[in-house]
């Protein structure tokens, strides 16, 4: 790629999520949040993701009397809290103009009960945002990102309580009011569509805690509530911030049918519609009749009040965002058919694509078709907030990681972006990569499932220097920032 051009305004950025790489799970008085209940375990089975999807109250209460650390991923990250401002120093110097990041709700309001908030969490986030304006890189905010404080599962019913819903506006007009004037791009909730494929880090929700309910009713339930913080969260920002947006975000992970079996592709479809409602609710202002009509059919009777119709209908999103890695293949009857994953689902191997250490399809021009179906779905500006390749990383004697593999994935992926942008006419306010230094898993709690354009000494069990180093990805990424050229 030599020259490209973009739009004027266009975010080039990088992004990260609190709970990744923020560690210091319990300095200056933040609280134990859900993540950092994840412990990382070398047996596990990575297929069924099974240690972050289904936690027990039992693991929950051994986490909380475990004060350590090291084999907890999320509870030491990579020491983000102690190294932001040489990590945002080195990510300036890429050129990039955005930085896509969360603040941990566990920070602010340790117990997320509390009656005021944590001053010394909000000074960090003075600190790092201060840091940004610094080098002129604009922040962009998710408010929910896998990290919601460990007392409101324990003592409260999580996301499926409204107090607790009730309790996340707070927190967020707390944090709108105190940054609005830094921060203009907020997401309320991570891929608010992935409670439904992991509830707990999405939402806090234990199956044992529900034990006389129907676990799906809890758990479409409990996104009605997220649905309604957001709705509110949205009201407040337009009525207050007139000139703050503020997005949905799913996660976009492009479904094909397995061959040209109609059937085949009418069930492509109807997975891509199951994932595309949760930006319906949210773009729209309501819920699709097709999503009404399934719940009813699993015997779910979501309550929704009249004023809650409202709300969703007078407060919508302003962009739309999404994460893209992936893309799966989907067949009526899949007997004997090769499995593949895709962050967190899985699906139908498709023969014409390669596919990551950790099994996900790499997929670029799946990319252009979800921009062509969100864009002709809602003709509203598109974000990528995340777009990246986890993989196994070797540094080199000499401090290099030569991560070309990671290189031709971006560079596939950002063609695309483009060729979407200037043939096919869609509008993208920005480009984030998934990946600011190396992280923690959200999937697996792993080390060396690695994303990152800074590599970051650490392994799986907690040990290493959290030295940094740039990756020749790092250096590529930075030539591509300088050789751009806006348009108006
Ligand atoms: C996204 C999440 O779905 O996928 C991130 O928002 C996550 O938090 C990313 O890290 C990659 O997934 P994983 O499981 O490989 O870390």
């Amino acid at each position: 790629m030599d020259e490209y051009q973009v739009p004027k305004g266009f975010l080039w950025g990088v992004a990260t999520s609190a709970n990744q790489v923020e560690g210091s799970w319990n300095e200056d008085g933040k609280g134990i949040s859900i993540a950092d209940c994840e412990r990382f375990d070398p047996h596990q089975d990575l297929a069924d993701y099974k240690s972050v999807n289904k936690m027990t109250t039992q693991q929950l209460k051994v986490a909380l009397n475990d004060k350590t650390s090291k084999s907890w991923g999320k509870r030491h990250g990579v020491d983000f809290y102690h190294h932001f401002r040489e990590d945002i120093k080195k990510l300036a110097d890429l050129g990039i103009t955005t930085f896509r990041t969360s603040i941990a709700w566990s920070r602010i309001f340790p117990n997320g009960d509390d009656e005021k908030p944590n001053e010394a969490g909000l000074k960090f986030y003075d600190d790092l945002f201060a840091e940004l304006k610094k080098y002129h890189i604009q922040p962009i905010v998710t408010l929910s990102h896998y990290e919601m404080p460990l007392n409101l599962v324990l003592n409260y019913n999580a996301w499926y309580d409204k107090k607790v819903a009730d309790m996340f506006v707070r927190f967020s007009k707390t944090v709108i009011d105190r940054y609005h004037d830094i921060v203009k791009y907020w997401i309320p909730i991570n891929e608010i569509d992935s409670i439904i494929r992991h509830p707990y880090s999405s939402a806090g929700l234990v199956e044992d805690r529900f034990p006389n309910h129907n676990f799906e009713a809890v758990i479409y339930q409990a996104m009605h509530n997220q649905f309604i913080a957001s709705a509110q969260i949205i009201k407040y920002i337009h009525k207050n911030y007139p000139d703050v947006k503020i997005g949905s975000m799913i996660t976009a992970t492009m479904v094909y049918p397995y061959n040209s079996d109609p059937a085949n592709s009418l069930k492509a479809r109807q997975v891509m519609r199951e994932s595309y409602d949760f930006s319906d609710i949210q773009v729209r202002g309501y819920y699709p009749k097709s999503l009404l009509l399934r719940l009813k059919k699993k015997g779910i009777d979501l309550k929704i009040t009249d004023s809650d119709k409202k709300l969703l209908k007078e407060n919508t999103a302003d962009f739309v965002a999404f994460s893209y890695y992936s893309s799966i293949c989907t067949a009526v009857d899949t007997t004997g058919l090769k499995v593949t994953k895709a962050n967190r689902t899985k699906g139908v191997y498709n023969k014409y694509l390669p596919t990551s250490q950790w099994g996900w399809q790499i997929d670029p021009v799946g990319l252009r078709i979800i921009l062509l179906d969100l864009y002709d779905r809602y003709q509203k500006p598109l974000f990528i907030l995340e777009n990246g390749l986890g993989a196994k990383d070797e540094l080199t004697s000499d401090g290099k990681v030569h991560d070309q593999y990671r290189i031709d994935y971006l560079k596939k992926h950002i063609e695309q972006m483009l060729i979407s942008m200037q043939d096919d006419g869609v509008k993208i306010l920005g480009y984030c990569i998934w990946g600011t230094t190396d992280m923690i898993s959200a999937s697996t709690t792993q080390m060396s499932k690695r994303y990152g354009l800074i590599y970051v000494d650490l392994d799986d069990e907690g040990n290493g220097s959290y030295k940094r180093y740039l990756k020749d990805s790092y250096y590529w990424y930075k030539d591509l920032l300088a050789h751009g050229n806006v348009i108006d």
